[in-house]
């Protein structure tokens, strides 16, 4: 059975190979955490780390991911259970989310950007984080993942 290494943990699913991502994670390994939106890698509710990078996992089939490549999604972005990713804080205490439903592709999303470029400007926010939300929380998801860059 092929395996996945995902927050940790080397685990198994029978997913044929053109699955994507998504739905192995949802259905399979029970991470309903990572949303679907569109399908189509236009809203970025379904956005995952691979080696730390964020993709959208409702376009990668799920035979494109080595088991040697390591997905962090966001049951695993804070690390061991009961610890709190910096961003995680920073959402609650800006009160980031309304409906909630994008919000754990934009942590996703912020996390990526923070390891990659930890004191991103205005314009570098607006220009990575691509994800929609229809609640139209962007000036929160902003304010936020500046709180955490100024820390
Ligand atoms: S569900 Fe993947 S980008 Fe919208
Ligand atoms: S908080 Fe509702 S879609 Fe973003």
């Amino acid at each position: 059975m092929p395996t996945l290494n995902v927050n940790g943990r080397v685990l198994s699913h029978d997913a044929e190979p053109e699955t994507p991502l998504l739905w192995v994670l949802r259905e399979q390994l029970g991470l309903t955490g990572t949303k679907y939106g569109c399908g189509v890698a236009q809203c970025g509710a379904c956005t995952v780390h691979i080696d730390g990078v964020a993709m959208r996992s409702c376009v990668r089939p799920v035979s494109t991911i080595g088991s040697d490549d390591k997905i962090t999604t966001i049951e695993g972005l804070a690390g061991p259970q009961g610890q709190v990713h910096p961003l995680q804080a920073a959402w609650v205490e800006l009160d980031v989310p309304q409906c909630g439903f994008c919000q754990s592709g934009m942590l996703m999303a912020a996390a990526a950007l923070l390891k990659a470029n930890a004191r991103p400007s205005e314009s570098e926010i607006r220009d990575s984080i691509t994800n929609i939300c229809r609640c139209g929380t962007y000036n929160r998801v902003q304010a936020a993942i500046q709180l955490v860059a100024k820390r």
